[in-house]
C-alpha cells in the first residue's frame, strides 16, 4: 500500500493512503488530535491504576508514544496491546518527525529512542520499552481476529493480571472507508474485552457508530473534538450494572430457568 507523508494544521506530520483516499489522522493536526482524543479524553481520564490498553491501528505509532511519556510523567505502569494489519517500516516513521516534537516539548533525545523502540522491538510478545510502558504489538486483521487479552500467554505473574482491556483506542480508518472494521458484531466483542468502567474513544462521533456501542452495552458521552478539529468525539464507558440492575437479571434469568 503506497503512503506519502503530508503535514497537518498543527505542523505535524500524517500519512495518506492513495488508494484508500484516507490519512492516518486528521488533517487539522495530527498530534493535537492524538494528544486530545486518546491522552486527554482517554488514558488520563482512565481511574485504572495500571491501565491495560489495547489500540486498534497501531500505525506509525504515535498513541502509543504520547501513552508512553505520560505512563513516565505519572508513573502509572501501563501495558499496551496494539493491533496492526499492515505494520509500517521504522525508515517511514522515522521520517515523520513526530520525536521532533517530542524533543523539544521534552528537551531531550528520549522520545526518539523511544519511538524506535516502540518500532523495532518484536511482534507477538511483551517488551518492556521502558519501566512504565510494556508494549504488545500483534500483527493481524482485527476483524477475523479471536479476542486478544492483555496477558500474554507466557506471563509469569498471570494470577495478579485481569485479562480484560481498561481502555481501548479505537483509531481505525473511518467508518466510509473501511465499513468492516465498524460493525456491531466487532463492538459486542470489544464490549466483553472490557472491564467495569473501562473507557473506549474514537475520533469518530457519527451517529450510527454511537448507537451501535450503545447496543453493545456502553454509556456514550459526546465529547468536544480537539482544538481547531472536528466539532465532537466520542467516549464510551462500560458502567457496571447497579444491585437492583443486576437483581432483575437475576430475576429474569430464574423466572426463565
Ligand atoms: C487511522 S490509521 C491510525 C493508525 C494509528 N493509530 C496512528 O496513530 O498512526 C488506521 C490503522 O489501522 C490499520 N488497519 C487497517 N485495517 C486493519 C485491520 N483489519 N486490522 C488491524 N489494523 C488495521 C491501518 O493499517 C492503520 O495503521
Amino acid at each position: 500500500m503506497e503512503r506519502i507523508i503530508e503535514y497537518t494544521a498543527d505542523g505535524s506530520a500524517t500519512l495518506f493512503v492513495p488508494e484508500l483516499d484516507e490519512h492516518y489522522h486528521s488533517v487539522k493536526g495530527a498530534l493535537t488530535e492524538s494528544s486530545h482524543i486518546f491522552i486527554d479524553m482517554g488514558l488520563k481520564t482512565s481511574a485504572a491504576p495500571s491501565p491495560r490498553i489495547l489500540e486498534i491501528g497501531f500505525g506509525t505509532g504515535l498513541n502509543a508514544l504520547l501513552t508512553l511519556i505520560e505512563a513516565e510523567k505519572s508513573g502509572r505502569q501501563v501495558h499496551y496491546t496494539g493491533i496492526e494489519l499492515y505494520p509500517l517500516p521504522w525508515e517511514t516513521v522515522e521520517k515523520l518527525g513526530y520525536t521532533n516534537e517530542e524533543r523539544r516539548a521534552t528537551g531531550d533525545e528520549q522520545a526518539a529512542q523511544w519511538m524506535k523502540a516502540l518500532h523495532t522491538s518484536p511482534w507477538g510478545e511483551d517488551v518492556r520499552i521502558t519501566p512504565h510502558f510494556t508494549l504488545r504489538k500483534i500483527q493481524g486483521d482485527f476483524t477475523s481476529m479471536e479476542c486478544p487479552s492483555p496477558i500474554a500467554d507466557h506471563s509469569p505473574s498471570i494470577a495478579d493480571h485481569s485479562p480484560l482491556f481498561s481502555l481501548i483506542y479505537f483509531d481505525a480508518f473511518a467508518p466510509e472507508k473501511q465499513p468492516e472494521m465498524w460493525t456491531q458484531e466487532l463492538f459486542d466483542r470489544l464490549y466483553v474485552m472490557m472491564e467495569k468502567d473501562g473507557i473506549l474513544t474514537t475520533y469518530c462521533a457519527k451517529g450510527v457508530v454511537r448507537r451501535m456501542l450503545q447496543a453493545a452495552g456502553f454509556t456514550v458521552e459526546r465529547l468536544p473534538g480537539p482544538p481547531g478539529g472536528k466539532r465532537e468525539i466520542l467516549r464510551a464507558k462500560k458502567i457496571p450494572l447497579t444491585t437492583e440492575d443486576t437483581e432483575d437479571t437475576e430475576s429474569i434469568f430464574s423466572f426463565i430457568s
